[in-house]
């Protein structure tokens, strides 16, 4: 079943009848797929409410003002090539100063949002449990794991989108509304077992506050810092 009106959006995302796709649990220690049955995003219940906590507490840390000016700073060091820098001055701000994050975080990505358990997705988990450790090691990882495609799609979208001199608070907004990086989201009908996907896009045009950060139960926490960031990284881009 697809969902495209927005009513329908909102009463599925807070329905804990509906699930996200289960991941499997029996994989081995210091796996992609070890990483994602250990995350807020692919759990449920109990363990989403405590994992998905102590994201907020290390997001509550992070001051999105401070994100933006490091954005900025960060892109105009590079001369304009922002690749990585939203991830960089993340990984910063979580404590990690490894010059290896952004690469790692790049190639495990695509696998941790999609399931695909490939040698070089495993490799790239590996390197990241290597560079990020401590209590909390899998927490920042899944931060950074969940930043990096959507906040560079953004980031991207934006950029499409508008020219230096615009304000860049009002191209973020419209990009948010119209164009946004993540286009469908999943879940599973835990009582009929049907997969049910959500038009974002479409529900979006259908309702005033845009679906873009997701709603409900398992809202995206950190839509000030993903926009913070995004806001930096275009304002460095346009002022170079
Ligand atoms: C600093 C950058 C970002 C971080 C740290 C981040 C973090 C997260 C986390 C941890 C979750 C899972 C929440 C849970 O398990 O309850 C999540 C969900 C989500 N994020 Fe983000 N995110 C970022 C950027 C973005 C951006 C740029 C977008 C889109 C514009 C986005 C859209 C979403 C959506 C739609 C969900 C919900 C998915 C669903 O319910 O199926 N995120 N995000």
């Amino acid at each position: 079943m697809v969902i495209t009106r927005h009513a329908e959006a909102l009463a599925v995302l807070a329905d804990t009848r509906y699930i996200p796709p289960p991941v499997r649990q029996d994989a081995p220690e210091g796996t992609l797929a070890w990483l994602r049955a250990r995350t807020s995003r692919f759990s449920t219940g109990e363990a989403h409410a405590r994992r998905r906590r102590r994201l907020e507490e290390l997001l509550a840390a992070v001051d999105p003002d401070a994100l933006r000016d490091a954005a900025e700073k960060e892109t105009r060091e590079r001369d304009g090539r922002w690749e990585g820098v939203p991830v960089t001055v993340l990984g910063h701000a979580l404590g990690i100063h490894d010059a290896g994050l952004a690469a790692a975080v790049r190639a495990a990505a695509p696998g941790y949002l999609s399931g695909e358990e490939t040698p070089e997705a495993d490799a790239a988990v590996r390197d990241l449990l290597a560079i990020v450790t401590g209590a909390d090691a899998v927490a920042r990882i899944t931060l950074l794991l969940q930043a990096h495609d959507a906040t560079e799609g953004l980031i991207r979208n934006t950029l499409r989108r508008t020219r230096p001199g615009e304000a860049v608070t009002e191209a973020l907004e419209c990009t948010l509304k119209a164009d946004p990086p993540l286009t469908v989201t999943r879940r599973l009908d835990r009582e009929t077992g049907d997969e049910v996907r959500i038009d974002l896009v479409r529900a979006n045009q259908d309702g005033e506050p845009h679906l873009t950060f997701g709603a409900g139960v398992r809202p995206c926490p950190a839509g000030r810092h993903a926009t913070a960031l995004a806001a930096g990284v275009v304002a460095g881009v346009h002022g170079r």
